[in-house]
């Protein structure tokens, strides 16, 4: 395939506060952004950019180019349990189903195979990075890493670390724990692959004592890598967090002692954090992965997003699986709207998330919270072209044609990316790149 590209078409690139729309083209090379500017200026410049082997495809006008979903948090290994075993509070359903299903995978063949689909699958889905819990397993979490190179998919991978008995016995000595997290993170770096980073992955504070979370941190700082954790998920875990650590006054500051949030950090859920807990996570940066179908199925609560926006917290989406019941970061941008709603119908003052939020969230929103935002989650002059091709109208799409829409351009191009957001799904998602390599093709 041809390593320079052009698309000339409508290109949808979300912020905070707006969504650019710009009918125009979108030039890449070598799998970077060298250029983004108007249908003019292409016309204008086209025979120049076929004399200089540019591949050339112009979209259509029900199709349009938005940036690849990040999905800042989910379980590789809990794919199998997707849709089951749901009727309990996570620490019931930890010890019930998800401890058991994990421990199945020092068995590495059965890794591997499990792996190959929830990559393709999340691909399929758009999901062009995905922040990845493994297993606590070394060579079955390689599985992992190996299965994203192989398929182009860029990923933060963690080996999950544990050293605190559970029914299951799935927990390592520390000293153990800690060589294979070493191991782990150097022969993740050995592959030198641009689109794979280890992460540092203390499962939460339940499951590390305060020594395996401050050695962990250390090698997290001395390797510049990611750290990803749980927090205040569920009244339950956040009053046990308590009471083993008396000397702390919340649950943030447990992780704050141990060092977790001296580097790039990304906490899954967040639903009871405290106003003093959400401004510890703004002044240093740390980041929240907003889970809200997992928050929903296993009853944990509402995580209030806008109050996190508004105090100056990134703020991501993750599926969460499997404790969320979908691996799709549109079923998440929805959930998160309903919250959303459902937290404002329920008397919060804030305003609910919009749908241009939402989109937001699931792409620049969450490559901020994984501090790649210099590299992806937008269209921008030197960023890696990590995209998806909607089509509206594509075969078998699940959105009936609709002609007869009041809008003018602009207006009626935001309606279709908007139906797209409302109603779309993978069989929308026609085309997916990353760093310029074409993942999916179903035109
Ligand atoms: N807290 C600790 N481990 C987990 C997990 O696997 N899923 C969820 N949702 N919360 C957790
Ligand atoms: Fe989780």
């Amino acid at each position: 395939m041809s390593d320079k590209l052009i698309f000339v078409g409508n290109i949808i690139s979300p912020t905070l506060l707006n969504i650019e729309c710009i009918n125009g083209f979108i030039q890449v090379q070598n799998g970077k952004i060298t250029d983004i500017n108007t249908r003019k200026y292409f016309n204008q410049n086209e025979q120049t950019f076929i004399k200089t082997g540019y591949t050339i495809k112009v979209l259509g006008l029900n199709e349009f180019l938005i940036p690849g979903f990040v999905d800042c948090h989910t379980h590789a290994p809990q794919y199998p349990n997707l849709g089951i075993g749901l009727d309990r509070p996570l620490l019931e359903w930890l010890d019930k189903y998800t401890f058991p299903l994990e421990c199945l995978y020092s068995d590495t063949e059965f890794a591997a195979k499990v792996y190959d689909q929830v990559v393709r699958r999340l691909i399929n889905n758009g999901t062009t990075t995905a922040c990845y819990f493994g297993s606590l397993h070394l060579e079955g979490t390689l599985e992992l890493v190996k299965c994203v190179i192989k398929h182009n998919q860029r990923a933060l991978v963690g080996k999950v670390s544990m050293n605190v008995k559970n029914d299951a016995g799935y927990y390592n000595d520390t000293n153990v724990e800690l060589n294979q997290v070493k191991t782990f993170v150097n022969k993740v770096l050995e592959y030198k692959n641009k689109l794979v980073e280890p992460v540092i992955t203390p499962r939460f504070a339940l499951s590390c004592d305060k020594e395996l979370m401050k050695q962990l941190s250390t090698i997290a700082r001395e390797n510049s890598c990611l750290i990803q954790s749980h927090i205040s998920e569920n009244k339950k875990e956040i009053e046990f967090v308590l009471n083993s650590y008396s000397e702390c006054s919340n649950y943030a500051e447990v992780y704050d002692r141990c060092g977790i949030f001296n580097n790039k950090c990304i906490m899954a859920h967040g639903v009871h954090l405290t106003e003093s807990e959400m401004s510890m996570f703004a002044r240093k940066g740390i980041s929240i992965a907003h889970c809200p179908a997992s928050n929903t199925r296993l009853r944990s609560g509402l995580c209030p997003v806008r109050k996190l926006l508004d105090k100056g917290v990134k703020v991501g989406l993750g599926t969460d699986v499997s404790g969320g019941d979908n691996s799709s970061m549109l079923d998440a941008l929805r959930r998160a709207m309903d919250v959303s709603e459902h937290l404002n119908l329920l008397g919060a003052k804030e305003s609910p998330l919009n749908w241009r939020e939402a989109l937001y969230l699931a792409t620049l929103g969450g490559a901020t919270a994984l501090h790649l935002n210099d590299k992806i989650g937008s269209f921008e002059v030197g960023k890696d072209f990590d995209a998806l091709v909607i089509d509206l109208y594509s075969k078998d799409s699940p959105i009936d044609k609709y002609d007869s829409s009041l809008a003018q351009e602009q207006e009626a191009m935001l309606e279709r990316v908007q139906k797209f957001v409302y109603l779309g799904d993978d069989r929308n998602i026609v085309q997916v790149y990353v760093k310029g390599i074409k993942v999916k093709d179903i035109l």
